[in-house]
């Protein structure tokens, strides 16, 4: 295995790729696609170039570490339900690409999370000033490239945004007393990653003017997919493989991040459950009074064996299955079977 972090980033981007091409009928979507992607790449390069010597290099930081590209992928396969690639649609998915850059500039303040995509996080590089700037950089370049393409653009741009950002801030918040922990979780997920994930299958319809009739169906398959994506993303923090994830193994989890194995967990009522979570919330707890991360090694480990991980990537699947579902009012066609691959293969991704 490749121990490099632009081997593994290269693993994971073929993962789903692959599976979502694997298709018979994905030949021609997959070189359309392909060189949709090139040019996204390119116009992220051009737009991400910044004056200021500091702003410029943390700009492109993450860019260059790589990425896999989920959003702008999606926008591309869904345009071919309409005109495919043109330049608005190109546009539309860097703007989006870049929105998502952004919000990982700000997540690993928020998380204090200290590797992205295999390197050290830009916070860790720069400090939490100049990584929250920069997310709000890149977030002002995306409106820019999103105003160029006219006013439905730039409302699919904010909306996006409004619904991410109030995702995280409930996350941070937490649920008022009483309220259903899951399910308030659940919407969270749809919140902060299934709305860009909704927002670029969209736009690859409004874009490549094809036909509105799409739009719904479309939308509710990305905020199911996104959260399936994200459950995932839940269960890998939990991998022991850093290699593989380009990320700390358990950064949520010690930084007392609630993640859907820790809130199933709680729904357990045998005591070596009750047990491990008190052991948990115990250690976040110290962790965040100084002491050393990995005392929560021996937890990270129970909880990823434990039903609560399981019971996690069903959801996960379950969540998939509906996204599939959703896709239904679509023609039968290669556009339609990749965006179900996709789905499942979100739903067994391993970084
Ligand atoms: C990470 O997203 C943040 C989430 C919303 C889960 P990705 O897993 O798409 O991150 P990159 O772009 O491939 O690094
Ligand atoms: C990231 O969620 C969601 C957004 C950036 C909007 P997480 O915090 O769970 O994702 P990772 O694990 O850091 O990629
Ligand atoms: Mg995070
Ligand atoms: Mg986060």
């Amino acid at each position: 295995m490749t121990p490099s972090a632009s081997g593994s980033r290269v693993a994971g981007k073929l993962g789903l790729t692959d599976r979502t091409f694997a298709g018979p009928r994905s030949r021609r979507l997959q070189s359309a696609v392909k060189a949709g992607l090139a040019e996204v790449d390119s116009a992220l390069e051009r737009e991400l170039r910044v004056a200021d010597q500091v702003a410029d290099a943390a700009s492109r930081y993450l860019y260059d570490a790589g990425g896999k590209r989920v959003r702008p992928m999606l926008a591309l396969i869904t345009a071919q339900l309409g005109d495919g690639a043109n330049e608005s649609v190109i546009q539309g998915a860097t703007a989006l690409e870049m929105t998502h850059l952004g919000t990982l500039y700000h997540d690993d303040v928020m998380d204090a999370a200290d590797k992205r995509r295999g390197i050290p996080s830009a916070h860790a590089v720069w400090g939490n000033s100049v990584a929250i700037l920069t997310g709000d950089l890149l977030f002002s370049r995306a409106s820019q490239i999103m105003a160029r393409q006219g006013d439905r653009a730039i409302r699919l741009q904010a909306d996006t945004f409004e619904r991410l950002v109030l995702g995280q801030m409930h996350e941070t918040v937490g649920p008022a007393d009483g309220e259903d922990r899951v399910a308030f979780y659940l919407k969270v997920l749809a919140d902060k990653t299934g709305s860009l994930i909704a927002a670029a299958a969209q736009s690859g319809i409004i874009f490549s003017n094809g036909p509105a009739e799409y739009e719904e169906p479309l939308v509710t398959f990305g905020e199911k997919v996104g959260v399936a994506f994200q459950l995932l993303d839940d269960v890998i923090d939990l991998s022991d493989d850093p290699d593989e994830t380009g990320k700390v193994p358990g950064t949520d989890l010690r930084a007392g991040v609630p993640t859907m194995p820790y809130l199933v967990l709680g729904q357990r009522e045998d005591a070596a459950s009750v047990a491990l979570r008190a052991r948990i919330d115990d250690g976040v707890e110290r962790i965040s009074e100084g002491a050393d991360p990995a005392i929560l090694d021996a937890e990270l480990a129970e909880l990823r064996e434990h039903e609560a991980t399981k019971a996690t990537l069903d959801l996960a699947h379950a969540w998939s299955n509906e996204a599939v579902e959703a896709l239904a009012p679509l023609p039968d066609g290669a556009v339609r079977e990749a965006l179900t691959r996709f789905a499942q293969a979100v739903a067994d991704r391993s970084s």
